[in-house]
């Protein structure tokens, strides 16, 4: 079965890695300095903060907000889980916003309509790598004084063209105040698992050290001071718990395959594209088969290739049969049992993503897809539509 995503490593990761295991230090070392700042200078955004996975990147970013009890977060329902269960962990309510009929993104309009005075938050989702209108998104977010946390855990790499012409790139924060990455293996670069924060703002960047690691402090100016006298506050042995925090640390055996990692992103993203392009090129005009966009003012670092198909199920079970691991996401968020049950969402509450996902379809796309892979990808689905109605009726 040819999977619908998957790492690549090489020979430099794998020794990159064994070579932390050869060292004194497997965790909270260098190496997660390191990789954070190689993602930092990446993306172009100030201060990282590396975390043990991109659903602890979303809930730190979202707890530093100060995300509580009585507060809106809002989110598209085309998503995986992690980017609304951040704001539920919170306490917060998430609230969800219509996807664009075109992207797949959260629409700029929806969020405007379900805005209430409650909300506080907005986390966009750069959907298969393509980029939300941050644009308008932030112009409305500011208007409120909302927080923006980008959920680009399908988009290092990404760009876009703001009106005025000039290229953004996802993470860099221009139009948020936090960035949230996830480096779970099927993503452009992976750690094993792993994510990270990116922000501008040295506030929430020391938020979020501090909530990665159990609410603790070593910082002098961090100190509210505690029952020890000012002597004891100079000891090496000394720190303070300022808010109420986690272990989401990341390893230094995870940080340096994700800085080895780094070292190729160009290849991963140049590739990702290529076969995008491929599939864009040959499966065009096939019945009932609508193609991905990409928008004139966006440079997506594609992480999925999604079609939308009139017979999805269908077509679904005849790749898998033919070794094609084909995927169908996002199930909406809202009609999962617990969203359900907990906030009465039901069928119909956001039509454009449920329209969308009865339709959708994840093509293979990673890099070490050969050109023989990808053509076994294409050779299936117009099979599909060349074996015609008998053989497809017989898969039901
Ligand atoms: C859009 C989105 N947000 C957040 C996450 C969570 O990342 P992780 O799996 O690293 O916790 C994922 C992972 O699949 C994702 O696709």
């Amino acid at each position: 079965m040819i999977p619908y995503g998957r790492q690549s490593i090489d020979s430099g990761d794998i020794g990159a890695v064994v070579d932390v295991l050869r060292s004194a230090a497997l965790t909270q070392g260098k190496k997660v300095e390191e990789f954070e700042e190689a993602v930092a200078g990446y993306c172009g955004a100030r201060f990282a903060i590396a975390v043990s996975n991109g659903t602890a990147a979303l809930h730190v970013a979202a707890l530093a907000c100060g995300l509580k009890q009585g507060d809106e977060g809002m989110t598209s329902p085309n998503t995986f889980l992690a980017s609304a269960n951040s704001i539920a962990y919170c306490g917060a309510k998430p609230v969800f916003a219509d996807i664009e009929p075109d992207t797949f993104c959260i629409d700029p309009a929806q969020i405007e309509k379900k805005m209430t005075r409650a909300a506080k938050a907005v986390i966009p989702v750069h959907f298969a790598g393509h980029p939300c209108d941050m644009e308008a998104i932030w112009k409305s977010a500011r208007e409120r004084g909302l927080y923006v946390i980008e959920d680009a855990a399908h988009a290092i790499g990404s760009r876009w063209k703001d009106r005025d012409g000039a290229w953004r790139t996802v993470g860099s924060c221009t139009h948020s105040h936090m960035t949230v990455l996830s480096f779970h293996p099927v993503k452009t670069v992976t750690s094993g698992e792993g994510g990270m924060i990116l922000t501008n703002d040295e506030a929430l960047y020391k938020a979020c050290r501090r909530l990665r690691s159990h609410g603790m402090t070593r910082d002098p100016e961090e100190f509210e001071g505690t029952a020890f006298s000012s002597q004891e506050l100079l000891m090496p042995w000394y720190y303070e718990m300022t808010s109420l925090g986690f272990n989401y640390r990341l390893t230094d055996i995870q940080s340096a395959l994700g800085i080895s990692q780094m070292k190729r992103i160009g290849a991963f993203i140049s590739r990702r594209r290529e076969i995008w392009k491929r599939y864009n090129g040959e499966l065009s005009g096939l019945p009932g088969v609508t193609l991905p966009v990409e928008k004139e003012w966006a440079d997506p670092a594609w992480h999925l290739y999604v079609l939308r198909v009139e017979q999805r199920d269908r077509l679904f079970r005849y790749l898998r049969d033919r070794g094609v691991g084909c995927h169908a996401m996002y199930m909406p968020v809202h009609l999962q049992p617990w969203y359900r049950r907990t906030y009465g969402h039901q069928r119909g509450d956001f039509p454009v993503a449920e329209e969308y996902f009865s339709k959708c379809l994840v093509l293979p796309l990673f890099p070490a897809m050969t050109d023989e892979m990808s053509g076994q990808v294409i050779s299936a689905v117009k099979g599909f539509y060349e074996d015609g109605e008998l053989r497809c009726g017989n898969l039901e």
